[in-house]
């Protein structure tokens, strides 16, 4: 397992160290720590979360990040990313390794039973991607086939309903959305099921690959996550409804999605 720690914007580091400044009665030279808020996520979702090598540094940058940094000023802490694979973040939530995922992870009636979620900010549907040499025009069309999903994802759940239907229909359940997609274009296996989003900018960079999308069929969307007595999540809330009434929600899904919200 890879494990990268980052620190937020240097803008978001500086206001948590005036807050603290402030909060020492204007000494501001004692060595207390400012408070830090701990985010874990699977960097493999452009554009929620992804690395992005530029310069020789890598940082983990996309919509999920922006909004996490934004929510983290506003409450007054400094952000910290930790990036573990997707199927992990639930357990680091109930370790206390850390305080709140951000994932593009969609809030199910399972998970909920571990941990505790923020409101929905951002909606979202289910595709199938397949080399353009093959013909899908519907789930029924997976039968025989072998089906890459993300290992813990609601789309793994999606693929193990759709086996119970869908003769010959074998599941490959991988790590990261990049693995999906280097077995797909080996040939090693023949589709995948993939958020909308997410799988059209796969499809931009690898004209090879297509996508269907699969009528709505379970739950979908976005949430924050967090340990399951936390106090953050009405904080987060509030945040987020401010973020959608005063306009900077849709912003940030124009800049990463090119879109206008759904
Ligand atoms: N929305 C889906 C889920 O909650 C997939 C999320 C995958 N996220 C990621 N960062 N790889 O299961």
């Amino acid at each position: 397992m890879k494990r990268r720690w980052f620190l937020a914007s240097t803008a978001a580091v500086a206001i948590a160290t005036v807050g603290l400044t402030a909060a020492c009665g204007g000494g501001g030279t004692t060595g207390s720590e400012p408070k830090v808020l701990t985010m874990a996520t699977s960097a493999d979702y452009p554009p929620y979360e992804f690395v992005e090598t530029a310069g020789g540094t890598e940082e983990i940058v996309g919509f999920d990040v922006d909004i996490a940094r934004h929510i983290a000023t506003e409450l007054g802490y400094e952000l910290q990313i930790s990036n573990i694979d997707f199927n992990g973040l639930i357990p680091a939530l109930q370790a206390g390794r850390a305080d709140f995922v951000m994932a593009g992870m969609t809030p199910t009636e399972e998970r909920k039973q571990n941990v505790a979620f923020s409101d929905i900010y951002y909606d979202a549907k289910q595709t199938i991607v397949f080399p353009s040499a093959i013909a899908i025009t519907s789930p029924a069309d997976l039968g025989g086939k072998t089906v890459g999903v993300q290992l813990g994802s609601i789309q793994e759940e999606l693929a193990n309903e759709l086996v119970k239907t869908t003769p010959g229909m074998k599941l490959a359940p991988l790590n990261r959305i990049n693995e999906i997609i280097q077995e797909l274009k080996s040939g090693r296996i023949e589709a995948a099921i993939i958020e909308d989003t997410v799988a059209t900018g796969f499809l931009a960079n690898n004209p090879d690959l297509k996508m269907v999308v699969i009528p709505e069929e379970g739950p979908a969307g976005s949430a924050v996550a967090f340990p399951k007595d936390s106090e953050l999540v009405s904080e987060f809330n509030r945040v987020l409804a401010e973020m959608e009434s005063s306009g900077l929600m849709n912003e940030l899904i124009i800049k990463w999605f090119g879109d206008e919200a759904k």
